[in-house]
């Protein structure tokens, strides 16, 4: 890894050149889809998130019959599907509902889940985003995986998911901090230009002002970027795409070898690998006491 200097200056070079040029579109669903699972593959954070989640919900709620579950940002279940399998038991029935707008990612879900043959389990996935979500369901766990940053509001979206919590239920947001990796996506992150990316301490803000009690534990995730830099190895390109939350094959040639030159400032080698932090922040939101909050919040529907 290069000084922190060094590591600046890379990183000022690429906002520097950017700021004059064309910038590469955001990904389709098809290939945010992708690209979300190689990277994933690629670091041990998901893991890392899976064990939390487990954790959380079976030190809590090891007896509760029927257990609800409402993943917010589900994406293909390349995160559920394990969660699912590992709580699941034939003595207690779990209702697990799943909402994410990307109808690729929902369709890879449902086969998955469906491969899975969980008789106690139902799963209701829902193809939309979660701003147009109705339901008269409250859940014990809301769990929300890197997904709070592409929310409309996220301000405003959490204090309805708070709202939809049964009684003694948690939310569960897992958001990464503004470290060096996330910088990159930083960088490009043009999509939701009216709105700064909200990473870990936002959340910590927002909730500390919102008065509600919650705990943050560092998630320490590794991810390995060696395959960016090989030569026309479209693998290499998705991971870029990923990181970046762009279409990176449209970046002219100085631009991506600025990006890259950035990417290999932050790594380190070991056995063959180029491995970045990839750190995450998990936070467990507690279901605020009815007299603390606003009886908006407490009987607002979705
Ligand atoms: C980084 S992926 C995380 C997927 C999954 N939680 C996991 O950890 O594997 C973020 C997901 O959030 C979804 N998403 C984006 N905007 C959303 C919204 N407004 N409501 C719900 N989900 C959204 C995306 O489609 C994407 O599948």
């Amino acid at each position: 890894m290069k000084s922190v200097e060094s590591r600046r200056a890379a990183l000022d070079s690429l906002r520097t050149a950017l700021e004059h040029a064309c910038r590469p579109h955001k990904l389709s669903h098809q290939r945010y889809d992708q690209t979300h699972e190689l990277f994933e593959q690629s670091s041990n954070q998901q893991r890392l998130i899976l064990k939390w989640l487990q954790d959380l919900i079976l030190s809590n709620y090891a007896g509760l019959d029927p257990l609800k579950i409402l993943s917010v940002g589900c994406g293909s279940g390349i995160l559920d599907n394990p969660l699912i399998e590992s709580i699941a038991t034939t003595s207690r029935r779990v209702e697990y509902t799943g909402i994410d707008p990307n109808a690729v990612a929902c369709r890879r879900f449902q086969e998955a889940f469906d491969n899975q043959k969980l008789p106690h389990v139902r799963l209701d996935l829902r193809e939309q985003d979660i701003e147009s979500l109705t339901s008269h369901d409250r859940f014990h766990i809301i769990h929300v995986v890197h997904s709070l940053y592409y929310f409309d509001d996220p301000e405003h979206t959490l204090d309805r998911l708070l709202g939809l919590l049964a009684p003694g239920g948690m939310v569960a947001v897992v958001q990464a901090p503004a470290a060096e990796l996330n910088q990159l996506a930083k960088c490009f992150w043009t999509h939701h230009e009216e709105n700064d990316i909200w990473f870990s301490d936002c959340l910590a803000d927002h909730l500390t002002r919102r008065h509600l009690a919650f705990s943050r534990q560092r998630i320490d995730g590794e991810v390995d970027v060696a395959r960016c830099f090989e030569a026309d190895c479209p693998r290499g390109e998705m991971m870029l795409d990923f990181i970046t939350q762009s279409n990176c094959r449209q970046l002219e040639d100085d631009l991506l070898q600025l990006c890259l030159s950035f990417l290999r400032s932050i790594s380190r080698r070991e056995n063959g690998r180029l491995l970045v932090a990839h750190p995450a922040d998990a936070f467990v939101i507690a279901q605020p006491a009815p007299d603390t909050v606003s009886s908006e919040l407490v009987s607002r529907e979705f």
